[in-house]
């Protein structure tokens, strides 16, 4: 048994980004990695190969593509081959790359609104138009949904060369159904726009939720398809970067694995090693227990937010770690960002960072022990009360 609410002291001899960018009276709620150590096989394999002491190159190993594919098999029944995977150094360097091959000055990104900040930087990054298709917000007493527009969603997609996807949905913590997922394959593919699926937090579910992927939805879908999966977000080892792109169409493949070898994106050995632990079912315990303990303080956050926060509204994500909370309703004039930093020494994630929509929003991280949440949210709350 694993217990979430022990965790170490992230400031102490460590540069971590969360930890180390604000001073240290800040509670830091922000960038999405989990204050939790990764699971033992993992930290295992890693002293295995420093013990070794020789760390040379490594390329990727044959073995490691068949373990990726296997847990697609083992968790969706969705059969890739081995050689369908390519390794790559993160997922936003996978999307990246996506992007520099697929989409062009006159046929840019489309994306789903508000949605991570990352995505908002490839018109930089790459040089390509950002089109947005915002979610449409639905307000349900202090709850809110975000609903696809889907007569937009068409007109807008068939200005792009990729529909760059986020699912399960930072930062709303929505997993598409596969009839919404079917149904956006479907405009995709009329009009031959490529879709590259992140899938990043497609492990993080909460309550016993299913995942199912975009590509597993059919074989046209599938031959159109480039999946970004990784092991970073699910066991916490975001910093070790290795991610995979699957690929089943050879063509979509080629294209995208020559940009990646012409870009010399290479994947530290560490990073590889732990990837194929992650991914080998030997951390599946630790995993069960993390989702109960990540369901519970979703939970938490839900409930406090209800019962001391009224003006208040938010998501209730289906996976993920990340709560997405609307102040336009409260007296905070500005950004909630900037109150909660000055006011209760919290550190969230600006609302704005995620798109227009964004205004009068923050994401906050609740991957950290209950009593962290607790008292972040108790800071927040005073200084809700006391404007
Ligand atoms: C949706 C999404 N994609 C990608 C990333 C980052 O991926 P990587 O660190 O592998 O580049 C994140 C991190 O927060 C994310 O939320």
């Amino acid at each position: 048994m694993t217990d979430f609410n022990l965790i170490p002291d992230r400031r102490k001899n460590s540069m971590f980004t969360k930890w180390t960018a604000y001073p240290k009276d800040i509670l830091p709620m922000w960038v999405a990695d989990m204050d939790f150590p990764a699971p033992r096989p993992i930290l295992e394999t890693l002293h295995k190969q420093i013990e070794h002491g020789v760390l040379g190159y490594e390329m990727p190993a044959s073995t490691l593509k068949e373990t990726v594919a296997a847990r697609m098999n083992a968790l969706y029944n969705w059969k890739i081959k081995p050689e369908a995977v390519v390794t790559v150094t993160g997922i936003v360097s996978g999307f990246s790359v996506a992007a520099r091959v697929f989409a062009s000055p006159k046929r840019g990104v489309a994306i789903q609104t508000p949605v991570y900040n990352e995505f908002h930087e490839i018109k930089n990054n790459v040089g390509v138009p950002q089109i947005d298709i915002p979610f449409v917000k639905k307000v349900n007493g202090n709850v809110l949904n975000y609903e696809i527009d889907w007569d937009l969603l068409e007109q807008r997609v068939k200005k792009a060369g990729i529909f760059l996807l986020c699912n399960p949905h930072n930062p709303l913590g929505i997993i598409f159904s596969k009839k919404e997922l079917t149904r956006m394959a479907e405009i995709c593919i009329r009009h031959k726009v490529v879709i590259v699926s992140d899938e990043i937090h497609s492990e993080l579910l909460l309550s016993g939720n299913q995942f199912t992927p975009m590509a597993k939805l059919g074989r046209e879908i599938e031959k159109n398809t480039i999946t970004l999966v990784s092991p970073s977000k699910t066991f916490n080892i975001p910093g070790l970067f290795c991610g995979f792109a699957i690929i089943p169409n050879p063509e979509l493949r080629a294209r995208f694995e020559n940009e990646v070898n012409h870009l010399r994106l290479h994947v530290g050995s560490l990073g590889l090693h732990a990837a194929n632990t992650a991914f080998s079912g030997k951390c599946d315990a630790w995993l069960k227990e993390l989702r109960k303990y990540l369901t519970d303080n979703r939970d938490f956050v839900t409930g406090y937010v209800s019962e001391h926060m009224p003006n208040v509204r938010l998501t209730i994500p289906d996976a993920t770690y990340l709560a997405w909370l609307d102040f336009t309703q409260t007296e905070i004039e500005g950004s909630p960002y900037e109150f909660f930093l000055k006011n209760a020494k919290v550190a969230v994630s600006e609302g704005k960072i995620f798109g227009k929509a964004g205004a009068g929003h923050i994401r906050l991280n609740f991957g950290t022990s209950r009593e962290l949440l607790k008292r972040g949210l108790d800071r927040m709350n005073k200084a809700l009360h006391s404007i």
